[in-house]
């Protein structure tokens, strides 16, 4: 391991059994509270948003957003939050998707997203993946382009990763 991913992996803390039974929660607090850690993953997550040409950064409520807009004002890129239906005042657009039990919906302000706009999505956790599809679904029906996923933890054993081949058309996946 490199020292970037020791150090964030040091402080990333394993939560049994939370928020259910038999479910071990990864709590990025620590990590958030340290300021070299945070600065390392907002400094690694801002080199992936120019390397990839991102012209924006669309953050994932809610911890993508505590990621997300350190990584725009490093990269000097707008923040745009994709937000849990209900909590954008403007007209916005939204995309469902299903969850293990029931679904979800997501919603963007339309008039963030451009044909112009180069989208870098950022988020904690990549677990199936169901998230950061409908958002990478919502950003192409803004008629934006996606120029990547980063996210800081990769939860291999649920397969988001092929999940998300067919959205991504080719944009990279970069798990720190
Ligand atoms: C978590 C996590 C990702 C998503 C990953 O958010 O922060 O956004 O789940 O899961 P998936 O790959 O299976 O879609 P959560 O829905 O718990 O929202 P929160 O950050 O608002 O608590």
């Amino acid at each position: 391991m490199t020292d970037i991913k020791e150090l964030l992996f040091s402080r990333i803390r394993d939560v049994a059994d939370y928020p259910e039974p038999g479910v071990m929660f990864k709590d990025i607090t620590p990590l958030l509270a340290d300021p070299a850690a945070f600065t390392a993953l907002t400094d690694a997550l801002a080199e992936i948003a120019g390397r990839t040409g991102a012209t924006k950064v669309v953050g994932l409520e809610a911890r993508g957003f505590i990621l997300g807009a350190p990584v725009a004002v490093r990269a000097g890129l707008g923040f745009i939050p994709v937000r849990k239906a209900g909590k954008l005042p403007g007209a916005t657009l939204a995309q469902a998707y299903d969850l293990e039990y029931g679904s979800a919906e997501i919603e963007v302000h339309a008039e963030d997203l451009s044909s112009d706009d180069r989208i870098l999505i950022i988020d904690d956790v990549l677990a199936t993946g169901g998230t950061a599809e409908a958002s990478i679904q919502l950003i192409r029906r803004a008629g934006a382009q996606v120029a990547g996923l980063a996210v800081l933890m990769e939860l291999g054993f649920l397969s988001g990763r092929a999940r998300l081949e067919p959205a991504l058309a080719g944009a990279p996946l970069e798990a720190l």
